[in-house]
């Protein structure tokens, strides 16, 4: 089991959220890019830390390099490190009553296991808690994962921005999701919630630190 922490970004974890940014976006935002995010008391930046083993697929090792790294041999799908790692960051900005999802990104090497869905969750839950109305944020139409994680909270499209993304000249999805204080948005978080305990525990991942289910105000990182 590797234990999952979800806490606000520090200046502890700045080179590695640069790092992680480089890795999922190839350099969206520059390390004084975050440490503005940090002063700004508009920006919530949360990052999901594991701590402990991490025994999870590499996909950047090659069995060889990673038998060279491991004499001792073993299986080669499987990476072990006893370091905190960041894998997984988002962010938003409260502007009015609408949280603006600025990144979402979960470490190339722990996608697809639920990771990208919790963080999400967390994003969502505490825009609600600071009562915001809305939620919106800009995606390419080519990013597939994102839609469809998207969808799942009830983003739906709501227009689109020409040309926005410099890198291919692709326009931007603009989705949104309204009625975040509504009973309904509870229950598909809840239900988000529900659906992927299960699977991350199935990838070797613990929850720690916090009380995670919507609805329950103990929590103090909001
Ligand atoms: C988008 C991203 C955050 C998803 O994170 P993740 O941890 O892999 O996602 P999860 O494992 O939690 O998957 C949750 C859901 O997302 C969708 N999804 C995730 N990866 C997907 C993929 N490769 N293809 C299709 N759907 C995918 C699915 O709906 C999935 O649910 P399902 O497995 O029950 O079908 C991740 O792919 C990422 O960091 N991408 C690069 C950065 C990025 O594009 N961020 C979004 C910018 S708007």
């Amino acid at each position: 089991m590797t234990f999952l922490e979800l806490k606000p970004l520090t200046k502890t974890q700045l080179n590695a959220a640069v790092e992680l940014d480089r890795l999922c976006f190839g350099g969206l935002w520059t390390r004084s890019g975050y440490e503005r995010e940090l002063d700004s008391s508009n920006s919530k930046l949360l990052i999901l830390e594991a701590r402990g083993v991490v025994d999870q697929p590499s996909k950047s090792l090659q069995p060889q390099e990673f038998l060279a790294e491991n004499s001792a041999g073993g299986d080669w799908k499987t990476v072990s490190t006893r370091q905190n790692l960041l894998v997984g960051l988002g962010c938003f900005w409260s502007i009015l009553e609408e949280a603006h999802i600025t990144i979402l990104a979960v470490h190339p090497n722990y996608q697809r296991q639920g990771l990208g869905q919790l963080l999400l969750y967390a994003l969502l839950r505490d825009a609600k808690r600071h009562q915001l109305e809305w939620a919106t944020l800009e995606v390419k139409p080519s990013n597939q994962a994102a839609l469809s994680l998207y969808q799942k909270f009830g983003f739906t499209e709501a227009g689109r921005r020409r040309r926005y993304y410099k890198d291919t000249g692709e326009d931007a999805l603009i989705l949104w999701r309204s009625g975040l204080p509504s009973q309904e948005f509870e229950e598909t978080l809840a239900n988000c919630y529900r659906q992927v305990v299960p699977r991350l525990a199935q990838w070797g991942w613990q929850l720690e630190n916090e009380e995670w289910e919507i609805g329950n105000r103990k929590l103090g990182i909001g």
